[in-house]
């Protein structure tokens, strides 16, 4: 079998890496990889965005299944342009899509069915917005409607700092449309989880639960990120929130996308925050996260190919979705200076031993045979153990092997999850 792979970053390399474990797959074909990727697939420079040379790449090769990973292809129409070329997609169509693609969509949905998450208002003028928060209480959370890099939320501690973020957004227009709709939002306490799930439409099956850490420095302090690190299972997910989220958001969720005519296949990530009066939505994506699939996966006992067709053909089933009882952690290595500016196009040594295999890469590019940096988060390296503890100096022991000029890690990846272990 012949198998697209749209997307191009770490999360990328790790379903590659888990595609490529089944027998069946001959070729995988990566729109656009990157330099690491292309030691596990033919990587060719045609960008996720770009679905006519998506379609064109497709009428010019033998493709049997395809994986649309990143969230814009996704909100584009890359699943039904290639459904209309009768390639069987696992990702869902841009009408389901849209549960990222607008916030206040899925705000709409969530109040609509009772699924529970922060209360908030939507307003499409910036004056009526700012004439809200004046009256409002701090912190207040502040989102752009549509896709914004993961940069659409601003979390202002006072008038000023709302007034300033609903400007940009909605006035100087930082992030385009996207800022044509805003929320605020009531800002909630709690652990963080993320949730990542397979669903048909019909069953959802949650994979291991994990905890990223979006902020760029130690102590969840500093610039938000796309993630600087992640463990898997998170210890504040216990099994009586796990039951309490199916029947509360896992569910109610896929049973309204249905509902609304948008049914749902791929893979749904649930954000949550587990706040005092129980488990709520902070956002939901229409993808795998990353670097959450960098632990997610190598936890993964059955076959990635397998459970992706069944999804794709609406026949899944829990018991076609296995994971190990051990943790993963995954630390990433940046460019100095990430998420603003970076020098880019150092030269990357990765160690010759076999745990080079647990290194996935993300922003790196082949140049004369020579693996080179080329964006904020470089790489991941990531460990699998029987502990989480383990895991985590696993991780670090592997990421201590990897050398580029300006590299960058935090160094508290998993503490908070170890903390909470022992509480
Ligand atoms: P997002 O881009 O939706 O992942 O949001 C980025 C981060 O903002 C989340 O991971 C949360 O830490 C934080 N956040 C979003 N919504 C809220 C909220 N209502 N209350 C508190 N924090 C929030
Ligand atoms: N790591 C967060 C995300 O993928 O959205």
């Amino acid at each position: 079998m012949n198998i697209l792979v749209i997307g191009g970053g770490g999360r990328e390399h790790a379903v590659i890496k888990s595609l490529k474990k089944n027998k069946r797959v001959e070729t995988i074909y990566a729109l656009p990889g990157n330099g690491g990727i292309a030691a596990d697939a033919q990587c060719y420079p045609v960008k996720a965005t770009d679905l006519d040379g998506i379609v064109a790449f497709v009428k010019n090769h033998k493709i049997n299944f395809a994986v649309v990973t990143p969230d814009d292809p996704l909100v584009l129409g890359c699943v039904d342009r290639l459904e209309e070329l009768g390639i069987p997609c696992f990702g869902p169509r841009a009408n389901a899509a849209i549960i990222e693609g607008s916030k206040v969509f899925s705000k709409n949905l969530m109040k609509k069915y009772n699924i529970p998450t922060a209360e908030s208002e939507t307003f499409t003028n910036a004056e009526d917005a700012i004439d809200y928060l004046r009256k409002g209480s701090f912190p207040a959370v502040i989102k752009a409607d549509g896709l914004a890099l993961g940069k659409g939320v601003v979390i202002a501690q006072n008038f000023n700092e709302a007034e300033t973020a609903v400007r940009e957004i909605m006035c100087d227009k930082v992030f385009g449309a996207s800022g044509n709709q805003i929320l605020v939002e009531e800002f909630l306490t709690g652990p963080e989880v993320s949730v990542l799930s397979f669903t048909d439409g019909k069953t959802v099956v949650p994979m291991v639960s994990s905890m990223d850490h979006k902020r760029a420095l130690d102590g969840d302090e500093g610039l938000n990120t796309g993630g600087m690190g992640t463990v898997a299972p998170n210890p504040y997910y216990t099994e009586e929130i796990a039951k309490e989220c199916m029947e509360r958001i896992f569910l109610p969720t896929v049973q309204a996308m249905n509902a609304e005519g948008r049914t749902f296949k791929g893979c749904l990530y649930f954000g949550l925050m587990l706040t005092p009066k129980g488990p709520k939505v902070i956002e939901y994506n229409c993808r795998f996260g990353d670097p959450e699939t960098q632990v997610v996966l190598p936890l993964l006992e059955s076959d990635l190919l397998e459970i992706m067709q069944a999804v794709a053909g609406g026949t899944l089933t829990e018991d076609k979705v296995r994971f190990s009882k051990g943790a993963a952690c995954c630390v990433v290595v940046a460019s100095e200076g990430y998420p603003k500016k970076y020098q880019t196009g150092y030269e990357i040594t990765l160690p010759e031993t076999a745990d080079k295999e647990n290194i996935y890469i993300a922003g790196a590019k082949l140049e004369n045979g020579k693996l080179l940096t080329s964006g904020g988060r470089v790489l991941g390296a990531v460990a699998v153990a029987d502990s989480l503890k383990e895991a985590v100096s696993g991780a670090y022991a592997l990421a201590e092997k990897i050398h580029f000029e300006n590299a960058y890690m935090r160094k508290d990846i998993g503490k908070r999850a170890l903390a909470a272990m022992e509480d």
